[in-house]
């Protein structure tokens, strides 16, 4: 039988309505999707990966950039992940900061094979000018390759999903200092629990064969900064109980490969886009496989079956290289 709703009881309803409405904005919710889909006939997916670049060409940023151009021309790259510090030292002043823009990115790298979409994660650098610019219209409008959709996203390649994941707001002593813009972001709380809740959702729906996480600070390192203890509390349990291949960040100004001692995770530092941190080295119990204190980058090439890797250095010499296998489930 059907009853009329009264007065009260639509005005409540329509309470509920507003207040989900509210809720569902600050709420987890889904991270934004890019697709990609592999275009070789082959299936596979090459993708280059480099960090903490943005310095108008100064500290060899223009001979890795060159190197980038002629290996991803070698290897056919489908596109480029950037693991944040775009744009020393502070960033971009706002979405009319095309010159910066340009001198660092447009103006460097120019290689054809490097004219593929370049997707962002943001670092503590790019945190201490206008942080929401480098996710404007404006700046995508000067150069159509800039794709950064959100703080995080993902990019759906098929066989591989990237989980861009944003880590500056993570790391506390950051909030202490009053040159952050946090706006978007503050509350840290309810940011950060949402984009663990929407990362690990993410995660555990994925059906890719490999998962990779990006973000900008390191969890686990052998270089300058070390183990980033906030990432390593609230970050690596998540990306671990979801069966995250590897994580993938910049921040410290090396290259370098660690396993985990207790998973299957690799944690790589692709940091080397321009100035590099020679010399400085910290300790980490995971297994430390390869670490080089100069420039240079990464190159990945990533089947169903199995994924291959290679750093490259400022000559584009290959400085180590390693493969990953899937075992093909006989179910
Ligand atoms: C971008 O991320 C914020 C959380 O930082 C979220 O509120 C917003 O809905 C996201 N936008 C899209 C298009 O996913
Ligand atoms: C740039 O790379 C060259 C090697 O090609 C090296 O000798 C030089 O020290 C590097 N410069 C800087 C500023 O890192
Ligand atoms: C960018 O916009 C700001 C504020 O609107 C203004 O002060 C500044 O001069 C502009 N910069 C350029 C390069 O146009
Ligand atoms: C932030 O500042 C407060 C007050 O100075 C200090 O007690 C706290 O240790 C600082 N936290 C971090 C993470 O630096
Ligand atoms: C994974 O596959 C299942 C079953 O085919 C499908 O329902 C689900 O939407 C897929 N997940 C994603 C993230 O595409
Ligand atoms: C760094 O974090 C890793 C977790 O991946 C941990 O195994 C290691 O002990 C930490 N190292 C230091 C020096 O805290």
């Amino acid at each position: 039988m059907r009853r009329r709703m009264s007065c009260s009881a639509v005005l409540v309803a329509a309470v509920v309505v507003v207040v989900a409405a509210v809720m569902a904005g600050q709420a987890a919710g889904e991270l934004a999707r890019v697709e990609h889909l592999p275009s070789k006939e082959d299936g596979s997916l090459t993708v280059l990966a480099v960090g903490d670049w943005g310095r108008k060409g100064q500290y060899n940023q223009t001979l890795v950039a060159t190197q980038m151009g002629v290996i991803g021309e070698q290897v056919d790259a489908d596109f480029i992940v950037s693991t944040g510090d775009n744009f020393y030292n502070d960033g971009l002043t706002g979405d009319n900061d095309t010159a910066s823009f340009q001198a660092s990115f447009t103006d460097i790298y120019t290689a054809v094979s490097l004219q593929k979409p370049w997707y962002i994660v943001l670092g503590n650098h790019d945190y201490t000018g206008d942080a929401l610019a480098q996710q404007s219209a404006a700046i995508r409008a000067v150069d159509s390759r800039w794709t950064s959709v959100n703080k995080s996203f993902i990019v759906d390649a098929g066989i591989a999903e990237f989980f861009l994941v944003d880590t500056s707001p993570f790391v506390l002593k950051y909030w202490n200092e009053s040159k952050y813009d946090w706006r978007q972001v503050a509350p840290r709380d309810t940011y950060l629990s949402n984009l663990l809740t929407d990362l690990g959702d993410a995660l555990s729906q994925s059906n890719a064969t490999w998962k990779i996480v990006v973000g900008h600070h390191t969890i686990s390192s052998g270089c300058e900064h070390g183990n980033t203890s906030d990432l390593v509390a609230m970050l690596l349990p998540v990306i671990k109980a979801n069966g995250a291949d590897m994580y993938l960040n910049g921040h410290d100004h090396c290259l370098q490969r660690i396993t985990s001692i207790d998973s299957p995770l690799q944690l790589v530092t692709s940091g080397g886009g321009s100035k590099a941190w020679a010399g400085k080295f910290k300790s980490t119990s995971d297994k430390l496989e390869f670490i080089y204190d100069g420039q240079g980058f990464l190159s990945m090439r990533l089947t169903e079956a199995e994924a291959s890797f290679a750093f490259y250095d400022v000559a584009g010499a290959v400085l180590h290289s390693w493969e990953l296998t899937k075992t093909t489930s006989t179910n």
